[in-house]
Parts: structure tokens; sequence; C-alpha cells
């Protein structure tokens, strides 16, 4: 229940649909010119120099007109090389198809796997775009719940439990938006025995996979044994380049599925951008300098936030991955959708509620950590007093 009746209408009308609550928050920051942006997942950094210096030369040279439909046969080998060297998947050139960001990725990947009536497993909480991209594909969702105490791995059991004879795939996001947590590589081979057993698909989003805390492991279920047929692993250039803008993604799967995925994206939006493309080419080829960099400054910033959190007293899962802080606020006592407001309004920053992952998550905020260290501190400044106020009350 959300008590605040001061909530504005763009926020309230929309509260129960995740992805557009991302979208209302976003826009009502616009009001407040100072506020702190640390709702959306996309890097605040600069692109590296040599991805901009190929998109120039793109445009210069001419480089303008379309490519294939599937993507450069240059970008869709190199891609399938990062695949082989980087996740152990056994793939070639035609396993590949770029695509218009990740966003395209999972709308044309459950366009062509999905038939009406067909069940895939999300585990909660979630990235809900992928709720539309189901919903319009006309699939169902079924919810698989994860938990703080186990770090929101995904559990096997869950899964299996979680199989009726509609069941056509299931989705995993490592690391994940918006808790941070990974599945690990125990679970993810007792997954893929379940999903072989079962004939079922995994769509396994990796979209944040350069960016691992301490001493965790990404791990691709790709790569095992039995799954390259029931495997469709779907990426981007976007968090790992910091290139959200340039709109470029990719998906590795087999091969009369990636020539159907091609003939719907023919009809959508047809080949990616060549631009932006030939960026990605350089991406994949140029120094790993760059990317180490972004790695040095997220661990930087994610330990900022936890000591942060800590000296406020919210309870949090540490983040094993991805950019993103998944904070239990229910010692406040107020609903996430009002809190979130509240801090936008009173603290000028922006935090997504829980609720905008998920139906179950009032009592959550997801902070990002796509900030300088110093405006992550100018945050939980502002957050503190508004944090404490609710406390006493409650
Ligand atoms: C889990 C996940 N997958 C895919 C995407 C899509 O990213 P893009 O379209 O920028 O490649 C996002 C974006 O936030 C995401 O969080």
């Amino acid at each position: 229940m959300i008590r605040n009746p001061n909530i504005p209408e763009i926020v309230r009308a929309v509260a129960s649909d995740g992805t557009q609550l991302r979208y209302a928050l976003m826009e009502l920051s616009t009001q407040y010119k100072d506020a702190i942006q640390l709702g959306r997942g996309d890097p605040d950094l600069a692109t590296p120099a040599h991805i901009i210096a190929a998109a120039e030369d793109a445009v210069r040279s001419g480089k303008t007109g379309l490519t294939p439909i599937a993507g450069l046969p240059e970008l869709r080998e190199a891609l399938a090389h990062k695949f082989q060297r980087e996740n152990g998947l056994s793939v070639e050139t035609d396993n590949i198809i770029v695509t218009t960001g990740g966003q395209e990725a999972m709308y044309l990947v459950m366009q062509t796997l999905l038939d009406p009536g067909d069940e895939v497993l999300v585990p909660d909480p979630r990235y809900t775009s992928y709720d539309e991209a189901i919903e319009s594909a006309g699939g169902s969702i079924v919810i698989l719940p994860t938990d703080h105490d186990d770090a929101y791995n995904l559990r096997p059991e869950v899964v299996e439990a979680a199989i009726t004879p509609k069941t056509k795939a299931l989705l995993i996001v490592t690391p994940s938006n918006p808790t941070g947590g990974i599945v690990t590589e125990e679970r993810l081979r007792a997954i893929a025995e379940i999903a072989i057993k079962h004939n079922l698909i995994v769509i396994s989003d990796e979209i944040y996979e350069k960016f691992v805390y301490d001493s965790w492991q990404h791990f691709s279920i790709g790569s095992l044994l039995g799954m390259e047929e029931h495997t469709i692993t779907l990426n981007g250039f976007s968090k790992t380049y910091a290139m959200t803008g340039f709109r470029a993604g990719f998906v590795a799967a087999p091969k009369d599925f990636i020539r159907a995925m091609a003939k719907v994206k023919a009809v959508t939006t047809g080949p990616a951008a060549a631009v932006s493309q030939w960026a990605g080419l350089a991406a994949l080829n140029g120094p790993a300098e760059p990317l180490r960099e972004f790695q040095r400054i997220y661990a930087e910033r994610r330990q900022v936030m936890m000591d942060g959190l800590r000296e406020l007293g919210l309870d949090f899962s540490e983040p094993r991955g991805a950019f993103f802080l998944w904070t239990n606020t229910s010692s406040t006592g107020i609903h996430a959708t009002e809190l979130s407001y509240l801090l936008l309004k009173e603290g000028r920053v922006l935090i997504f509620p829980g609720t905008s992952f998920g139906e179950n998550w009032g009592g959550f905020l997801r902070i990002s950590i796509l900030q300088s260290t110093d405006l992550l501190k100018e945050a939980l400044q502002r957050m503190r007093p508004i944090i404490e106020r609710y406390r006493s009350e409650s």
C-alpha cells in the first residue's frame, strides 16, 4: 500500500508496472535539476577513445550503408571468437546475430522462441523489460523466488518445481540486474541438467559479465556439455564498453534459431546501425586497458556505497556483480515507491524502488553506482535525514 497521497499521478498511475514506473520516475527527476541520478543502469563513464575513433572513421569513410541483417561478417566472426575464448561456447559466425542493443535482442528472442501459451521461468526480482518481451510474444512469466539469505543465487530445485508441460524456457540474468547476485557455476551445472532433462531452452543474459567483484567468477551455462542446442546467450556492448547510445547488442544461439531471428529482425528494425557495428568491432579488437579501468572504478564505487549504507544502518546484499546495491529499506516502515519519491523530492536523489523490479519488492531500493564517488557520498548524505526520520517514526 502506498500511503503518501502526495505521490504525483505520473508515478501513482504506473506504480504496478515496473518498467513504466522506472520511466515515470526518470521523467519526474528532470524537474529537479540538481538531482543525483542513481536510477538507470547505464554507465556514466566516457566511451573509450579508440571506439569513438572507429565510429568517426566509419562515418568519414562512408561505411554508412546497410549491413547484412545478422550483422557485419567481420563483427560476427569477432563475436564468435569472443564467445569461444571468453565464455567457452562452441560457436561459429552463423551462430551469432548483432542486434540494436540487448533490449531488441530480448524482444526478438521472445518473438522467435515463444508460441502463445508458453511459460518462461523468470527469477524474481527481475529486469521487468523481460515481462513485456515475453507477454508481447503471447507467453507468460512464472516467477522463481530468490532471496537475500542465498545472495539471490538461483536454486535448481526451485527451477525444477516450477516446470509444467507448458514451460518453454528459463531466463537467467547473471550477474543480475537488479540484485547484483550471480548464479554460481555449481548451480548452473545442476540447472543445465534440469534443462536437458526437461528439454528447456535457457536464455542467458550475460550483459554484466565483465563486472564481477572480489573473487567471484562469471560462468556461461552455454559452455556446458549438451547445452549448445539449449542455450541462447544474450549480451551487448552497452555496459562493458560504456556504449549505451550506440545501441549494439548480440546473441549466440543454434544456427537455425539465428536464421529465424534474422527473419523477425528483417521486418522490425533491419540490421543494427553500421557505425555502431564498426565501433563494436573496435571495442572487441582494441586494448583491454579501458575495461580494466572501468572495473577498477566500479569496484571502488561499490565499496563507497557499501560503506555508506552500513553507516546508514541499511541492510543490503553485497553485490557479486553488476552496478547495483539491492537494499532492504523495510526498517523505514515506508513503501519503496513512496520512499523513492520522497528521496527524489526532498533529497534530490533518484533511486528506483524495488517495485520497479517486481511487485513483491516494496521493502527494497535498487541503488546504482553509476556516478563519481563524490556524488555517491553526497547522495548518501542527502538520504540520511529522510531514512532516519522515517525509521524513528515507524
Ligand atoms: C539485464 C539487462 N539486459 C539487457 C539490457 C539491455 O541493454 P542494452 O539495450 O543497452 O544493450 C539491460 C539494460 O539495462 C539489462 O539490465
